[in-house]
């Protein structure tokens, strides 16, 4: 075949079957995947990077699609081979992505809704105090987190006083915290690949928690998005330059608009179960996927 390509894509909730559809269609255009692509098993040596004795600089494209399994290690490498071929998601807009903080500053600089936010340094948590009596509630979130954990919703004075000690302990560099928004439990998760609306759902919160996290107790339902909200996907997923995105959003009440609250570079495809659901977006992601790397693997 003419072309090669290395990918590293999740194998859990139907991830596997999702690889097998993407190396079919890919073959039919010529271009040949090598799977399984993990970086751990890397070593850089010289000039190239090893993966089992083949160059993966060679490739013409590297396709990253593993959220869990990532470790320091391999978003070292990954960086460094997108210095030297063409990779999706690229290095910049997987890294912005990992950071909730570097992702909402971007969104805001281009006139994206966002939750109001503020990051201040450690030592400076008389600004929390401030912030605290302007928005009478806040959520105190992790820059680099996932999956609704450690997120704080912090209610009045009495608790972000009895949480800062807990916080000084934990040899942070940076407070990052939202204003909490008022909302009625229920987000849009949605899909873009290369720019184009791919599939929506919704996820409610518990009766019990405030996050509409999977992790934190909430379901899938199947949501239609109007106008509004996939044009306000597309544009964060532009102003990230994600290839691949998937854009959470929720409507502020107070403002009576929607906004964004973070972007995932790595939004997993429909699990069977929720396919059985409904959720029928994976043949068009997928189809999007295999035109992107036609397109952006190295002729
Ligand atoms: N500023 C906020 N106000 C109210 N709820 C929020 C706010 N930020 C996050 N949440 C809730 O917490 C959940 C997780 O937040 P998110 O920023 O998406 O982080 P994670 O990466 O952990 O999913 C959201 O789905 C939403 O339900
Ligand atoms: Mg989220």
């Amino acid at each position: 075949m003419s072309r090669k390509i290395g990918m590293w894509l999740y194998s859990n909730g139907g991830g596997d079957k999702i690889q097998e559809k993407i190396v079919k269609k890919l073959r039919e255009r010529d271009i040949e995947t090598l799977t399984e692509m993990n970086l751990r098993h890397a070593v850089a040596k010289n000039g190239h990077i090893l993966h089992n004795d083949r160059k993966v600089d060679k490739l013409d494209l590297f396709f990253s699609y593993n959220a869990g399994e990532q470790t320091q290690y391999q978003v070292f490498l990954y960086q460094a081979l997108n210095r030297v071929m063409p990779m999706i998601n690229s290095y910049d807009a997987f890294a912005l992505t990992e950071d909730k903080f570097q992702t909402s500053f971007l969104l805001r600089q281009h006139g994206v809704a966002t939750p109001s936010f503020k990051l201040c340094h450690r030592d400076d948590t008389h600004h929390l105090q401030g912030i605290m009596k302007k928005w009478e509630k806040m959520v105190y979130k992790p820059t680099d987190g996932w999956g609704g954990v450690g997120l704080t919703k912090i209610e009045n004075q009495a608790t972000l006083d009895m949480l800062l000690p807990f916080l000084n302990q934990m040899d942070l560099r940076f407070f990052y915290v939202e204003k909490f928004v008022k909302y009625d439990n229920t987000d849009y998760r949605v899909d873009i690949v290369d720019g184009e609306f791919v599939g929506c759902y919704g996820r409610k919160a518990s009766g019990t928690d405030w996050r509409t996290n999977i992790t934190s107790g909430g379901s899938v339902f199947l949501r239609e998005p109007d106008d509004e909200v996939i044009a306000l996907a597309k544009k964060a997923a532009e102003v990230c330059s994600t290839d691949i995105a998937g854009v959470d959003i929720i409507y502020d009440m107070e403002k009576e608009e929607y906004v964004v609250l973070e972007v995932n570079g790595i939004p997993a495809f429909a699990t069977p179960e929720q396919e059985k659901m409904g959720l029928n977006f994976n043949k068009k992601k997928i189809d999007l996927i295999v035109d992107l790397i036609d397109r952006k693997a190295k002729k």
